[in-house]
């Protein structure tokens, strides 16, 4: 799932092709229709779903909307990437342990609800840190709150600028993200 420019998204595919992640990409389910990331999944022919308040302004059918994606595919993991919507508690109930995200902060440090995109660096700087990072963990009901499956720390630099120190990281999730997924579902038996 994901809302955009989709780049983690990017990067999981490349290592699928590269067969370093033997995994499928059964679909992409966006909040938002013209989204990086949907252009990344209609390029590589990757059904995209578009589920919003737009869409299903009803709030159960919205609800229903994702458990009817999950009914037509058959998945073991649901992996947000730049997913900016809380997800539906019966959607969360369906995936127990199986949905990942990524996070742009060395978690539990910058996250939580308001530390998104921009300011989780504004907020590591603006805190004189000499680190930060990227975190995949397991998601819960709460943002950016679920287990701890994986870390990468990278330095700050004293001449860093949110857009800077926001490149330095987004590299980190790419390299982390896939063998993030890849030994969580190897500890599983997968
Ligand atoms: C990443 O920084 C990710 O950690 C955060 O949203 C951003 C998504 O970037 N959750 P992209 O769409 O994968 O390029």
């Amino acid at each position: 799932m994901a809302s955009g420019a989709g780049s983690n998204f990017q990067a999981l595919l490349a290592q699928i092709e590269a067969k370093r992640l033997n995994a499928v990409c059964s679909f992409l389910i966006v909040n938002n229709k013209n989204c990086g990331a949907a252009q990344i999944a209609i390029a590589n022919g990757i059904p995209v779903y578009h589920i919003s308040s737009v869409t299903h302004p009803d709030p159960l059918e919205y609800e229903q909307a994702f458990l009817d994606v999950l009914k037509k595919h058959e998945i073991d993991f649901l992996v947000l990437a730049g997913y900016m919507k809380k997800l539906t508690n019966s959607l969360l109930m369906h995936l127990k342990n199986r949905i990942l995200n990524i996070h742009p902060s060395l978690l539990p440090k910058f996250g939580g609800q308001g530390f998104y995109g921009r300011r989780v660096h504004e907020a590591v700087l603006a805190a004189n840190q000499g680190w930060s990072g990227a975190t995949v963990h397991l998601v819960s009901g709460e943002y950016d709150n679920g287990l701890i499956l994986g870390q990468s720390m990278v330095p700050v630099f004293i001449n860093d600028t949110p857009d800077t120190l926001a490149a330095r990281v987004l590299v980190a999730e790419h390299n982390l993200y896939w063998k993030t997924l890849r030994d969580y579902a190897a500890s599983l038996g997968y």
